[in-house]
């Protein structure tokens, strides 16, 4: 293991703010699988190999904690939901909440999404007439959200999703601007992101008293996350605050990170077209021009690969820290109590030992014969153990609906000039959007 100190990584800090992942990714190509920054106070270790990732996230993991600036700093918009949890209050809330994500109900997944897919693609039909260019970012986070709100809630959000779309933006905006400067100004000075932040939280409120209020029990269909919610809060198990915090919660990790996904994966197919042709092959083969369901879904398993190789290499979750509770020795090396301690699925998911020319779109890395043959914790888009993402089978699903769904009418082609930079936010997000030309096929 090297250890990096203060003064060596001073140079280093523009890189750092800016380019966190491409300074993580150089550290873990010049020193190993460990790197220890010594900054004084801050003892923080670089662990990028999948056997001590395993030991943290998983085998350990009640030893490790989410005390981080980026959970500190997510928790001034989420407060105390499953995202920034921790401990028995987390362990209490992710029992409650895991049943809405049962398999069982993602089985209708499949209308939500094509009803939410159609009505973008008729906004599609109109702009492709007109050969606009479209920010398919943004189309991706409408949908997204739309998504979630039909799926979760119950809700239909379309009216309030562009609204909705640009608080979360602007909130995290914040929480990225807080996590990288060490002084700022109090949240009560009026300056303008300050100001900026505060209205987009009190947006998000908002939506989710709307929320609240529009909810009505229903006596039949199947029981939202939403019913759940406020069934628990009238039994006494959450507060207001409790179900407040798992909805917005839920509205901001639930949206941006698929949509973010999916637009790589529109990225990635206008700049690989023989992997395109293949996949819309796949499509027309499997489906015939009909919409995708639920049962289409084993069949249509080069989209799934298609998906799983964005999620590798623009994993919109780059970064992954946790607080050592007590000392503990991970592979040979001493951790001490209070540590921090830096994952980064960006930098893992092109660890050298395991993944080959690692820069490389090649779907059918996750073949079934290939994908058996990596560690499972040298693949970690949805995190692993028992803080693995509760979401991740809904959004595999939702991407391999929306995926299929578009490429049955539209391919897309990159509209910008020069590569599109991702851009380290709280996630991987594309520099400017991603303006797109839509081609009917
Ligand atoms: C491609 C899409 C997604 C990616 C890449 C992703 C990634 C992640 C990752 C890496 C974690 C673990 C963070 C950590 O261990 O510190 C996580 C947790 C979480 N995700 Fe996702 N996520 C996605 C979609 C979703 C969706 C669709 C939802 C909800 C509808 C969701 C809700 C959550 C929640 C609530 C947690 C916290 C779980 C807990 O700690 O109990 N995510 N996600």
């Amino acid at each position: 293991m090297i250890t990096l100190k203060g003064y060596q990584l001073f140079p280093h800090l523009p890189r750092i703010r800016t380019d966190t992942p491409g300074f993580l990714l150089e550290c873990a190509q010049r020193y190993g699988d460990w790197v220890h920054f010594d900054v004084g106070v801050t003892q923080a270790f670089f662990i990028n190999h999948p056997d001590a990732v395993r030991q943290v996230l998983q085998e350990n993991n009640r030893n490790y904690t989410k005390d981080t600036i980026q959970y500190r700093t997510l928790a001034l918009i989420t407060g105390q939901g499953l995202l920034t949890a921790d401990g028995e209050p987390w362990l209490q809330h992710r029992r409650l909440i895991q049943p809405a994500f049962a398999r069982s109900r993602l089985v209708s997944l499949d209308d939500v999404v094509m009803g939410v897919v159609d009505r973008m693609l008729v906004r599609w039909d109109a702009w492709a007439k007109q050969n606009q260019i479209v920010d398919v970012d943004h189309e991706m986070l409408e949908i997204a959200l739309e998504v979630v709100g039909l799926a979760l809630f119950g809700l239909d959000l379309s009216r309030e999703a562009p609204q909705l779309v640009r608080a979360v933006l602007t909130a995290l905006d914040y929480v990225i601007y807080r996590a990288q400067n060490l002084v700022v100004p109090p949240l009560s000075w009026p300056t303008p992101r300050n100001r900026a932040f505060k209205r987009a939280l009190f947006e998000l409120d908002q939506a989710v008293e709307a929320i609240l209020t529009s909810h009505q029990v229903r006596d039949e269909g199947e029981e939202t996350l939403l019913d759940l919610l406020v069934r628990a809060e009238q039994a006494g198990q959450l507060t207001r605050q409790h179900v407040r915090d798992e909805l917005v919660t839920m509205i901001v990790a639930g949206h941006e990170t698929v949509a973010t996904a999916l637009t790589w994966t529109w990225y990635l197919l206008a700049h690989h077209p023989e992997v395109e042709s293949a996949l819309i092959t796949e499509i027309d083969t499997v489906l015939g021009g009909r919409p995708p369901g639920r049962e289409d879904l084993p069949k249509l398993t080069f989209t799934a690969q298609v998906f799983a190789e964005a999620l590798r290499l623009y994993p919109p979750a780059w970064l992954i820290t946790r607080r050592a509770r007590g000392a503990d020795t991970i592979s040979g090396y001493e951790i001490p109590a209070g540590a921090l301690i830096i994952i980064s699925p960006y930098v893992l998911h092109r660890h050298p030992a395991f993944w080959e020319d690692a820069e490389a779109f090649r779907p059918e890395r996750f073949d079934e014969r290939q994908a058996r043959a990596y560690p499972r914790f040298a693949y970690i888009p949805f995190g692993g153990g028992p803080r693995l993402c509760i979401g991740n089978q809904f959004a595999l699903v939702e991407a391999q609906l929306i995926l299929s769904r578009v490429l049955q009418r539209y391919r897309l082609a990159i509209a910008g000039a020069g590569p599109v930079r991702a851009e380290p936010l709280v996630t991987l997000r594309p520099r400017g959007g991603m303006p797109m030309r839509l081609i009917p096929r």
